[in-house]
């Protein structure tokens, strides 16, 4: 109800004024002419001040139940559109709280609203999840019939990630046609694939080790058990194949933890020439007399970087043994690190800090190198074994680089040697 719609009662007093002025004004000159004697005149003057004043005080009776009425209704919408407000205030609210991405979306399928969760996990990419053909095509159909409806998403950028998106229709008369709750089913599912990895991969790396081991056995209750001689040296080649199963069930294991959190970047800051001088001096029992020297090479200051200390420690432990295995004839193994600015040469292109394990052994030929970081690519399979390898050492380097959103390359030239670079952006 517009309140500009009821008149002013001094407004009104003021019209009543006019209404009883008129006859009073009339009678007045009716008496002045001599038309009407003075006592007519009079009485009809005060007949008219009495209808006008009893009018009027009807008409302002009236009036102020009116006007009081209207306050009180004007009194119940506030009250009305408070409520409402704090209503709303607690959708929002409980919107905000919770943990799932939420989109508020209208018949077109255009985003109206989208809860803290949504922007957290998508920020500026909203818009593109919202084409996604099979999301499209769930909200046209949700909108169009009235029935929720489940898809799941791939989406590529800006990390992969495998998404299930529950659309729900909204009924009413609203701009709000659905809302669609998302669902991040990206670790979830690696942790599948992983398991399905896992048991595949380690089945077939095990079977040889562990059928050693069993023939072992059967020989030293048959064939050598008079024989102490043969016993020593069957339990020492069953110690070695035992050992060898264990490190790679700790690889496998590495592995699949730095893969479960692998989209969640470390917030850590690190002191990275410390850990370098740390891994140097972690390594130098391993260096033998004669063997390879390992040499440090950093370009102080560093800049700093967001990184998992004991993530980048196994990666420097992984790459200094792969020089000690593969390439310590070359006498020398060196460790280094350097700032590298934004912009400057192609690769990485990026502001970091470039660390890097160079050997001067027999290097890698080409063909192999874009495979080395796959899980059990060994260049020589029996090599690697007999130097106590699994052939995860690389992979697990690459996951962690891929988890601090770093680079790794790997350079390598038959008979001159290796270098692997990893870069790790600045924070
Ligand atoms: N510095 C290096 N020089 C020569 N070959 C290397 C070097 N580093 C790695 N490789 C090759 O890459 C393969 C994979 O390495 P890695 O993943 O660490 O597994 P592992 O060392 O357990 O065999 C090795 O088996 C080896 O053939
Ligand atoms: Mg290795």
């Amino acid at each position: 109800m517009a309140s500009g719609a009821a008149p002013a009662p001094r407004g009104l007093i003021a019209t009543m004024a006019l209404a009883a002025g008129t006859p009073l004004v009339l009678l007045l000159a009716l008496f002045g002419a001599g038309v009407l004697p003075l006592a007519p005149a009079l009485l009809g003057g005060a007949m008219v001040l009495t209808w006008a004043a009893g009018l009027a005080y009807l008409w302002r009776r009236d009036l102020e139940t009116l006007a009081a009425d209207l306050a009180r209704l004007r009194r119940a919408r506030d009250a009305e559109a408070a409520a409402l407000s704090r209503r709303a205030g607690r959708e929002a609210e409980i919107l905000a709280l919770l943990p799932d991405p939420l989109i508020l979306l209208d018949a077109e399928g255009a985003a109206l609203r989208a809860n803290p969760a949504a922007g957290r996990l998508f920020g500026d990419d909203l818009p593109a999840l919202l084409r996604h053909p099979a999301l499209r095509g769930a909200i046209g159909r949700v909108v169009a019939s009235g029935a929720a409806e489940s898809v799941a998403l791939a989406i590529a950028v800006p990390l992969p990630r495998a998404l299930e998106a529950t659309v729900l229709p909204l009924p009413g008369a609203g701009p709000e046609r659905a809302v669609a709750v998302i669902a991040d089913r990206t670790q979830a599912e690696a942790v599948e694939r992983m398991r399905a990895d896992f048991v595949a991969n380690v089945s077939h790396e095990l079977r040889n080790p562990l059928a050693s081991l069993i023939g072992f056995i059967d020989t030293l209750r048959g064939a050598a058990a008079d024989d102490p001689a043969a016993q020593a040296r069957f339990l020492a080649i069953m110690a070695e194949q035992g050992a060898r199963m264990s490190r790679l069930i700790d690889d496998l294991l590495a592995l699949s933890r730095i893969e479960a959190n692998e989209h969640q970047p470390p917030a850590e800051r690190i002191d990275l020439a410390a850990l370098l001088a740390r891994a140097r001096a972690g390594f130098e029992p391993r260096l033998s007399a004669g063997g390879p020297r390992l040499a440090l090479d950093l370009a102080a200051p560093l800049p700093q970087v967001a990184a998992d200390a004991d993530q980048i420690m196994q990666v420097l432990q992984n790459l200094l043994e792969n020089a000690l295995k593969y390439g310590a004839e070359g006498g020398e193994i060196r460790l280094s690190a350097e700032p590298v600015a934004a912009g400057g040469a192609p690769w990485p292109g990026r502001a970091g800090v470039v660390f890097a394990v160079a050997d001067r052994g027999p290097g890698i030929a080409p063909e192999h190198l874009p495979r080395l970081t796959e899980r059990f690519y060994r260049v020589d399979k029996g090599r690697s074994r007999a130097m106590g390898g699994t052939g995860l050492g690389l992979a697990i380097v690459k996951h962690i680089i891929s988890r601090h959103r770093g680079l790794l390359r790997i350079e390598s030239a038959e008979g001159q040697g290796t270098v692997v670079r990893v870069f790790l952006p600045a924070a």
